[in-house]
């Protein structure tokens, strides 16, 4: 399946009080599987199935984007390193440098719920596909993984993959602290 994210409408003005942005446990438990499954020696189209699957998920969270400020909706899918499935989209605030990105929101989420160590993020952006974390969000997720997969679709359907060293070579860690 090639995700296509052209069409998602995002309306920031309306409250979608039916929304259940929730991670369902079929899902859950799919992308769990798929992640299970992987083994060292995975090949390329099985990792390939779970990152669209990834896009896909970063793609339905973006539709709770909230950002009637910039009107670019960001969303994001954060796989930990056993396997669930963590999603965020931006938040922003009136008092503009409040904002959340939408990396930092799935982050936030799976640090607060006993995550902390993270196999792959995927990301998505209503208006540039070939869009990357932000600097903030670089820093952000490399401080709970140093060698996180960073995901997403390239202008041609194709799955785009760079890694946290290459997004953020030197980068300042916990260990930096001494
Ligand atoms: N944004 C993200 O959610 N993630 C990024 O990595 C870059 C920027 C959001 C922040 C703001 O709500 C909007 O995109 C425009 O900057």
């Amino acid at each position: 399946m090639i995700v296509d994210i052209k069409n998602q409408n995002c309306d920031n003005r309306v409250v979608n009080k039916e929304a259940d942005g929730k991670v369902s446990p079929e899902l859950a438990a799919k992308v769990k599987g798929l992640f299970d499954a992987l083994g060292p020696n995975a090949s390329s189209s099985e990792r390939e199935e779970l990152d669209r699957l990834l896009l896909t998920q970063a793609i339905l969270a973006m539709n709770y984007s909230y950002c009637p400020y910039s009107d670019f909706p960001v969303g994001a899918a954060l796989l930990s390193k056993t396997g669930q499935l963590f999603l965020g989209c931006n938040v922003e605030n009136a008092s503009y440098g409040g904002t959340i990105c939408a990396e930092r929101t799935a982050v936030v989420k799976a640090v607060s719920e006993g995550f902390r160590e993270f196999d792959t993020v995927a990301v998505v952006c209503q208006k540039n596909k070939d869009a990357w974390p932000c600097g903030f969000c670089r820093q952000f997720l490399s401080e709970f993984g140093a060698d996180l997969r960073i995901i997403v679709e390239g202008s041609s359907g194709t799955v785009e993959v760079m890694s946290m060293s290459d997004l953020l070579p030197r980068m300042f860690g916990p260990a930096a602290l001494g």
